[in-house]
């Protein structure tokens, strides 16, 4: 898709928040793909910057400085160096993991807010915001939660709805309240400065709608063309806050900017960095050129629940100051999830890569090879141990390791590991097959097709594992020890392009076998043939993948098992803080009846939400409910119901909802309806 002959490439990959370690679901959706996708435009020799860093600001790092009674400072240094760890143990092959708090990037985030002030750009409003009384603090982003207007989601934060990805105001959330008293927020006027995205609605339908319909997935387009069909509405680009970047302006003292605004702007502070300490031009990777065809590609690997901010607010950022080149791709996935649940940070339902590391010591690359072959490229996907075991198992021992082995051992029986220099491959399908796999590869990785793009690296050993076990070389020894060099010879020449073929994908991997082919494989590009020098001394063979044992596989769903009970016993009885008290005439005037679904459809392009025709006695209504997810449609008609008849009717997806269902919702994130046992009659109050 990035079918554009660029001549360098900057490649980023989100910044993940210094607020805990990493899991699985990070690997696969922003970080795992950008490092194939590099590793691959390295091996092409192409001319390319990949950057990184911590997320260090913002209400995720202040709210778990203060769940751990510490300061956002302690927290960021001691997440900042665990999240780098991680990183370097998997083989992610950043040109420099960067942090946010360094000064380089604060002046960085100053320069383009005024940048854009200067220029005029922001709208300057005084409004209400919600404030927490008992705190003394504003309410914004993670510190305040609701119901999401879009989704009904009833824990969206105030600046998103993780759900279903909306990006929103507080002032939007239905029942807001404090995640830090639980309160009732009250309203307080402040000043802050708006990016007027509805301003720029034009020019992203342009840029964004006509120009990337062809090229960007259809997950990230559909849920930008749907935002922007929605409208865009101003975004404030600072907040009443103690931690984060100074706004730099006088009458701003105490004001902080919004972490988007500035975490993206980490990625060209990273690069400033990366090229200080390489002696590099970090304005060729991110600078619009004289000539356009000299302009770096750029291409932002991230997670669905970053979308909106690198499709429609950075690049309108970037696009208001000016000098800056825009995203070419923004290939995002979507979530993995693990053994049939959502990946949980505060459910501690997740395999952390530290923990991992030290259950299956240098074990990396079987772990990539998993999650590669199961990204969730179009769709969520899922993570289970046992699916874990069986592709480990069944295909890197049984096909990959396998092959090598039998190569390996088989070549130092019959010739000491000695090999006849000179020769390439002497079989013109194997050839063929190869060649094929080296194009197959660079047409997916191009086109974000991860999935397809391993498989094809593992057709190869299949191939070689095929050929070896026809060929049968142990038998023509005695007869034909030529026909057996052959054969073993080519198998050799195969394990060679398997060398090659792997860095990208199974770095650690690619490294073994070159020590057991005895050649310096570093930085080989994908043009350079392993020719082997007469007499070429193998090393002895070593095991390439170890079987996963059915204990191990237990011993993983006991962990996550018992992960489970405890965080069940942590967070029960509710997970929501009990809500501030209301008057008695507070609650006379719900008005609850008992009702009957009569019908009920899935609202067309949602996953969550379902259109209901509801019976409430008074008359027949109609009431988009958020429980797609849980509810089969033909499975509720005739569901006996409590529904809130006097809530104002509000349009959801085009359609006037007039009222809402009660559900209980449990930790598990389970629905149930709260309604009459038995057969009870429509329309009777509920009090
Ligand atoms: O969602 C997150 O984890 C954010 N910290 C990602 C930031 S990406 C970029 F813009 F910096
Ligand atoms: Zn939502």
């Amino acid at each position: 898709m990035t079918n554009k002959n660029y001549k360098r490439y900057t490649v980023t990959s989100a910044l993940p928040y210094a607020n805990g370690p990493l899991h699985i679901g990070h690997l696969a959706g922003a970080y795992l793909p950008a490092d194939i996708f590099v590793r691959h435009l390295r091996l092409q020799k192409k001319d390319v910057v990949y950057v990184c860093g911590s997320d260090e600001h913002g209400a995720a790092i202040t709210i778990k400085a203060k769940k751990e009674g510490t300061t956002p400072q302690a927290i960021i240094d001691q997440y900042h160096h665990q999240i780098k760890k991680s990183f370097e143990d998997f083989g992610i092959a950043f040109d420099i993991y960067h942090r946010t708090s360094a000064p380089i990037h604060h002046d960085l985030s100053k320069e383009f807010f005024l940048n854009l002030y200067e220029k005029g750009e922001f709208i300057e409003k005084f409004s209400d915001q919600y404030f927490d009384e008992e705190f003394q603090q504003f309410l914004a982003d993670r510190y305040i939660i609701g119901t999401c207007p879009n989704c009904g989601n009833d824990n969206a934060y105030g600046d998103q709805c993780e759900k279903c990805g909306t990006s929103l105001s507080p002032t939007e959330l239905v029942n807001p309240r404090s995640t830090l008293s639980g309160n009732k927020p009250i309203l307080k006027p402040t000043k802050h400065w708006y990016l007027p995205l509805d301003k720029y609605q034009p020019w992203l339908e342009e840029w964004l709608l006509e120009g990337k319909k062809d090229s960007w997935k259809t997950n990230v387009y559909g849920q930008c063309s749907s935002w922007l069909k929605q409208g865009l509405q101003p975004r404030s680009m600072t907040r009443d806050l103690d931690w984060g970047i100074d706004v730099p302006l006088m009458e701003a003292e105490g004001k902080k900017l919004y972490v988007w605004l500035d975490a993206p702007i980490g990625y060209i502070s990273a690069t400033k960095q990366w090229a200080i300490d390489n002696d590099k031009d970090w304005q060729l990777y991110w600078k619009k050129q004289e000539n356009e065809a000299d302009n770096s590609c750029l291409i932002h690997f991230i997670g669905k629940d970053n979308i909106v901010f690198h499709c429609i607010t950075f690049p309108s950022i970037l696009n208001a100051h000016g000098d800056y080149i825009l995203p070419e791709n923004v290939p995002a996935n979507e979530f993995l999830n693990l053994e049939g649940d959502k990946l949980s940070t505060s459910r501690n339902h997740a395999v952390w890569l530290h923990e991992y590391l030290e259950e299956f010591p240098n074990k990396q690359d079987e772990l990539r090879y998993v999650l590669t072959s199961i990204m969730p490229e179009t769709s969520d996907s899922e993570f289970t141990w046992k699916d874990y075991q069986a592709r480990v198992n069944n295909e890197l021992v049984a096909i990959f390791g396998n092959f090598v082995n039998r190569v390996m051992i088989l070549m130092h029986k019959y010739f000491d590991g000695k090999v006849l220099g000179g020769e390439k491959l002497k079989d013109e399908t194997l050839a063929t097959h190869i060649e094929t796999a080296y194009a197959d590869i660079d047409k997916y990785l191009t086109d974000y097709k991860f999935r397809n793009a391993i498989a094809s690296l593992m057709d190869v050993a299949r191939l070689g594992n095929k050929y070896l076990t026809e060929k049968e070389p142990w038998k023509t020894f005695k007869e034909n020890p030529e026909e057996t060099r052959e054969v073993l010879q080519n198998c050799l020449h195969i394990i060679a392009h398997l060398t090659i073929l792997s860095q990208a994908f199974l770095p650690h991997s690619s490294k073994k076998l070159a020590t057991m082919l005895n050649i310096a494989v570093a930085d080989k590009s994908y043009n350079e043939v392993i020719v082997f020098s007469d007499g070429h001394q193998l090393n002895p063979a070593s095991l390439l993948f170890e079987k996963v044992e059915d204990e191990q596989v237990e011993r993983q769903l006991a962990k996550l098992a018992v992960k489970k009970e405890e965080a069940k016993a942590a967070n029960s009885p509710a997970l929501v803080p009990a809500k501030a008290n209301i008057s008695f005439d507070d609650f006379a005037s719900l008005d609850i009846r008992t009702g009957k679904i009569l019908t009920a459809e899935k609202v067309a392009k949602t996953k969550k939400l379902l259109k209901l025709t509801v019976d409430t006695g008074l008359d027949q209504r109609t009431v988009v409910s958020g429980i797609a997810e849980f509810f089969a449609p033909e499975s509720i008609v005739g569901q006996q119901v409590s529904i809130l008849i006097n809530l104002e009717p509000r349009e959801i997806k085009g359609i006037l909802s007039q009222g809402m269902i009660l559900m209980a919702e449990n930790s598990d994130g389970k629905l149930t309806f709260v309604a009459p046992k038995e057969e009870f009659g429509v329309g009777s109050v509920v009090r």
